[in-house]
């Protein structure tokens, strides 16, 4: 099978290295790529947003299959324009990616399926924000309503600080969406989804915010491990009932099924699982750890969600043990990147490039905020974690800064699901 990943990004560095590693893949191209891809495919150029570009590259590739990674293309029709020109393509149309372009759309799939979420009230005019703040207890929860890749949101305590941001989206023409707090911790549920079949890989956690102890502003994600050690083993199965069959039954119901990975952001709260959000692909970077325990080849698992024979497809298999993912960060990320800088030491195996371009020179710099993503595994999170920041250590980026804590409060048995009962 000749196979076409579409994207730059350590999500799409992870996914090219599980196909690589499919003996059912005869040739792999990651489109555009970066420094770190390289390595493991052929990378023309591509411009992702231009959907002609990447039905181009499909037939000059002689693509099998065509995986498209990022929101970006996904929301933008890429699949299909891909699918229409009569290629097997893994990612949602259009319509189906609007779960992850458009809160104010999976809020309504949600609640005609009647999925728990938080709730909500989108202000698009300054004159109604102090009403709608008054609706809300602390903790605040503001977010862009539009994609943001997750840096778009602020979580505070503070009203001012929450009506400063409401401001400040409304102030650069972006409606501002007000929802009320989620406690308990998060899980990340990554499903390959097919019209009305849902195959749940396993459950993991993201960290979102910049510093140890979840500390500083929201970005795009720090680190990642799974399994999760303190959700029971039917954790995945249970949220397929209640959460991801639903709403892609309802997509089935609305005639626009998904087909793809759809990503089920939780919060495990004290009243049961509630949604976050939905996107409408991997999830960068829990895909580094979760692909990094799966035994199943991945091309003939992604082909058969794009060919709409995933129910045929057997069980998947799994690693025993865990992975843990640092993400290594440039200097000034989420806030300002600085970006150019030369990167060493990120050629051993499990380091995955996120933002990386090779210099004419040969050297690697930094091309992204986050620029690589280490993964470790082990018999145990205690052993994946001392594996990932062991890999780290050769690393050379100046200024650039990562998490040590990932994954620290669940090897000690630190995370608890908020008690109803209080
Ligand atoms: P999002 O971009 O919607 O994924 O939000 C980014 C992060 O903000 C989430 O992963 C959560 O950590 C936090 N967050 C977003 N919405 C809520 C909410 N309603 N309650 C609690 N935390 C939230
Ligand atoms: N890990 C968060 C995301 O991919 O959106």
């Amino acid at each position: 099978m000749r196979v076409l990943v579409v994207g730059n990004g350590a999500r799409e560095h992870a996914i090219s290295v599980s196909l690589a590693q499919d003996p059912g893949v005869t040739a792999l191209a990651c489109a555009p790529g970066n420094a770190g891809t390289a390595a493991v495919a052929e990378s023309p150029g591509l411009d992702v947003a231009d959907n002609d570009a990447v039905v181009a590259l499909a037939r000059s590739w002689q693509a099998d299959l065509v995986v498209i990674g990022p929101e970006g293309p996904l929301v933008n029709g890429a699949a299909d324009a891909v699918r229409a020109a009569g290629f097997a393509c893994f990612g949602p149309g259009r319509e189906a990616a609007r779960i992850e372009g458009s809160k104010a759309f999976a809020k309504a799939v949600m609640s005609a399926a009647g999925v728990p979420t938080a709730s909500s009230v989108v202000v698009d005019n300054p004159a109604h924000l102090e009403t709608a703040l008054g609706v809300f207890t602390p903790p605040y929860v503001v977010k862009d309503d539009s994609l943001a890749a997750g840096k778009g949101v602020v979580v505070s305590p503070d009203l001012e600080v929450a009506r400063a941001h409401a401001l400040s989206l409304l102030d650069a023409g972006h409606p501002a969406l007000l929802e009320s707090f989620l406690d308990g911790p998060e899980v990340s549920l990554f499903c390959l989804v097919d019209g009305d079949t849902v195959v749940p890989l396993l459950p993991a956690q993201d960290f979102k915010r910049v510093g140890d102890d979840d500390t500083g502003p929201n970005t795009g994600g720090m680190g990642a491990y799974a399994p999760l050690p303190w959700a029971g083993d039917d954790l995945a199965a249970d949220l397929v009932e209640r959460i991801v069959r639903p709403v892609a039954a309802e997509l089935v119901n609305r005639g626009t099924p998904f087909s793809g990975l759809l990503y089920a952001g939780l919060a495990m709260t004290s009243q049961g699982p509630a949604v976050i959000e939905f996107n409408c692909r991997f999830g960068d970077p829990e895909t580094q750890a979760v692909l990094a325990l799966l035994r199943t080849p991945l091309a003939g698992l992604l082909h058969a969600t794009a060919t709409g024979t995933l129910a045929d497809h057997p069980p998947l298999e799994w690693a025993d043990g865990s992975a843990v993912t640092v993400v290594v960060a440039a200097e000034g990320y989420p806030a300002t990147p600085r970006l150019g800088d030369v990167v060493t030491g990120a050629d051993a195996a499990g380091v995955l490039h996120a933002g990386t371009r090779r210099r004419d020179d040969g050297a690697v710099v930094s091309s992204g905020g986050r620029v690589l993503s280490v993964v470790g595994t082990g018999a145990d999170l205690a052993a994946a974690r001392v594996d990932a920041y062991a890999r780290l250590e050769p690393i050379r980026l100046a200024g650039s800064h990562q998490r040590t804590d990932i994954a620290l409060k669940a090897e000690r048995g630190e995370i608890r699901v908020p008690d109803a009962t209080g």
